[in-house]
């Protein structure tokens, strides 16, 4: 629309004054992903936080990535424009209890998927997304390895190692709503197209795909598979992604209810907003973010 334009044009001038990039995630609002100078899964979007060299991110997504990057580029004024975009999966374990299941399992090393607070990555050996949350733990030493929070991500790790995985209940409110039941009937609905899904769905649903990736994973599959349709099995923000990186093909969501209404929260307005102010801004205390460094930089130096 003409007011979308107008907010965008002042979006640009004011990135330029402020020496400012956005970063937006696979999940934002189609003219959030428009205004953004990249858009990416949390590995991608971590990776950019680290080199990216403004002085200012507006980072679009959710509270755990803009700290992440926050952690990241501590140097750099990092701006969260929907300060209230939590997730909720994130704040289903604490510091203090996985100071607790150190204790219990001493022997164990401790993974935690980005989805975490701050305060939990400290406590944590190492970070994964889940673009690389294989070979995190396939690169550990240890034997046994608690993960954490979510369930259907460390499961569907299971699979791939003979390590002896013991995940945490947590778990995505948006992708474990999704059954085996909705997989059939899409397979039904569109017979001939490809089913790919997130690994945060439970494992029946998993079971019953063709493909398990992360957000920006299923973009690239989409593009180079010869296959001119897809089921996709993740929040439908990613539709806008895929739309527009492979033009010509066509995406049914899995689920039209699999909305994150966290991720909806940032608007243009909301980027003008933080841009024009410099605020929220995403503060992490240094005792904090030095530790939860250490388990981020040791995932992004992974080969
Ligand atoms: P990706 O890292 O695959 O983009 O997933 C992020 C997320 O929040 C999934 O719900
Ligand atoms: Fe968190 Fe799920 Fe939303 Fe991703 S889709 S941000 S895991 S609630």
């Amino acid at each position: 629309t003409s007011l979308d334009q107008t907010l965008i044009e002042r979006i640009a001038e004011l990135k330029e004054e402020q020496n400012a990039v956005i970063l937006a995630h696979n999940y934002q609002v189609p003219a959030v992903q428009e205004a953004a100078d990249l858009v990416g899964d949390s590995l991608e979007l971590a990776r950019a936080a680290a080199t990216i060299d403004t002085d200012v991110i507006v980072f679009c997504g959710v509270d755990f990535m803009a700290e992440t990057a926050a952690i990241l580029s501590p140097e750099k004024t990092v701006l969260l424009p929907a300060i209230d975009a939590c997730c909720p999966m994130a704040e289903m374990v604490t510091a203090g209890e996985v100071r607790v299941l150190r204790e219990r399992f001493p022997e164990a090393a401790v993974v935690a998927y980005v989805n975490t607070s701050a305060a939990v990555k400290a406590e944590s050996d190492i970070c994964c997304t889940s673009a690389n949350a294989v070979a995190v733990v396939e690169s550990l030493a240890a034997e046994q390895v608690i993960f954490l929070p979510d369930r259907n991500l460390g499961r569907y790790v299971a699979r791939f190692t003979k390590k002896k995985i013991l995940p945490w209940e947590g778990y995505c409110i948006v992708h474990d709503r999704m059954t085996a039941d909705e997989v059939t009937a899409a397979r039904r609905a569109h017979p001939g197209a490809e089913v790919l899904v997130h690994p945060e769905c439970p494992p029946g649903v998993i079971d019953l795909a063709d493909h398990v990736f992360s957000t920006s994973g299923m973009v690239r599959h989409a593009c180079a598979s010869p296959g001119r349709e897809f089921v996709i099995g993740t929040e439908v923000g990613l539709l806008h992604q895929l739309e527009k990186r492979c033009p010509g093909k066509m995406f049914y969501p899995l689920s039209s209810r699999a909305v994150c209404v966290n991720m909806k929260k940032t608007g243009l307005p909301e980027v003008l907003a933080a841009l024009e102010h410099l605020e929220p801004r995403v503060l992490v205390p240094e005792d904090i973010a030095a530790r939860a460094r250490v388990a981020i930089e040791r995932m992004l130096n992974l080969p």
